[in-house]
């Protein structure tokens, strides 16, 4: 991904802060901020009941919520905020609480979108779309379109999305780009059409070709078929860039609200080295003190990615 900012965030363009929030950001240094930070914002159910409101009404408190923390990541220079809005399991909820999600979301975005386009942020939904009503896939579908001219933030909601169906999704389009590249070169290994560098025979290209799952070797049974196929492995950097979130960085930091220790589901291939967040806070009641909190705990972890500390502090052990 291109960079968005080339110099880093500063605390001016929050606008007025708290007493609290100054505390905290004394602390933050802003050049070490995630590039990318995901949330699971649950607990607005729970919001809702301690006040002896509808569940409903702890999702739409928790639509601030969003508010706060997308503005509030955008001016922060953050390159990718990731919004758990519904998942693939959250249809077995009753019919009335997601038929107004859904209404609510489409609320959202319109009336969003001013902040959004003045804060520069590029919008994007993850999760299958073509399983959604109508409605909401034609507003999602134009209201990525309306902002996708901008060079800030991506904000990703995740809508109807589930991290194991992700997976699925990115195996198989690189299986049906590949039985497509294929069947083209069967056809031009038939004769039917050929272009220089469709069957090449030089070795660079057939690395290439290898890259794309594409068999060198000629078909020569009756009905076309190779009866020794070249088995190409799918790569890690090949599985990653058919993922829903495709040219983006990994989320460094995974903030879970309402204190569950679970990761339901979510950016389950992304988030493996992703530092994780859990604060009882419930989502409506997340503010932007909140989330300084979360990003002062980032700060304060050591990331290894799987090798040992470096020896100055390994040493003082
Ligand atoms: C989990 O709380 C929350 C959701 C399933 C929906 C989240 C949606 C919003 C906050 C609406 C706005 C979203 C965007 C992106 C604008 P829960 O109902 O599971 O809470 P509980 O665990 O306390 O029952």
């Amino acid at each position: 991904m291109s960079p968005t900012h080339s110099h880093p965030a500063t605390l001016e363009s929050l606008g007025p802060v708290t007493a609290e929030e100054s505390r905290l950001l004394e602390k933050l240094d802003l050049e070490r901020l995630p590039r990318h930070i995901a949330v699971i914002m649950d607990g607005n159910g729970r919001w809702a009941q301690k006040r002896h409101f509808p569940r409903v009404a702890g999702h739409r408190a928790g639509t601030q919520s969003a508010r706060t923390t997308i503005e509030t990541c955008a001016r922060l220079h953050v390159e990718a905020l990731t919004l758990y809005a519904f998942s693939v399991e959250n249809w077995r909820r009753p019919k009335t609480e997601v038929e107004f999600l859904m209404a609510l979301l489409r609320e959202y975005i319109r009336k969003e979108m001013p902040l959004l386009q003045k804060n520069n942020i590029r919008m994007r939904f993850l999760g299958r779309a073509d399983e959604l009503p109508e409605a909401v896939q034609r507003d999602t579908r134009e209201a990525t379109e309306a902002l996708s001219r901008n060079t800030g933030m991506v904000l990703n909601v995740a809508l109807n999305y589930g991290g194991r169906a992700e997976i699925v999704d990115a195996l198989n389009n690189i299986l049906r780009a590949r039985a497509r590249s294929n069947g083209h070169n069967h056809r031009v290994a038939q004769g039917e059409s050929s272009s220089p560098a469709a069957f090449p025979n030089n070795s660079s290209s057939r690395a290439e070709s290898a890259e794309r799952g594409i068999s060198l070797s000629s078909p020569d049974s009756e009905n076309g078929h190779d009866p020794h196929p070249v088995f190409h492995p799918i790569t890690e950097d090949e599985l990653a860039r058919h993922l829903y979130t495709g040219d983006l960085p990994d989320p460094d930091l995974l903030i879970r609200t309402s204190g569950e220790m679970r990761v339901s589901n979510f950016l389950l291939w992304q988030i493996a080295y992703a530092e994780i967040f859990v604060t009882e806070t419930l989502w409506p009641d997340f503010n932007r003190a909140r989330l300084f909190e979360a990003l002062l705990d980032y700060q304060r972890r050591e990331r290894r990615y799987g090798a040992i500390a470096p020896p100055s502090r390994a040493a003082s052990r």
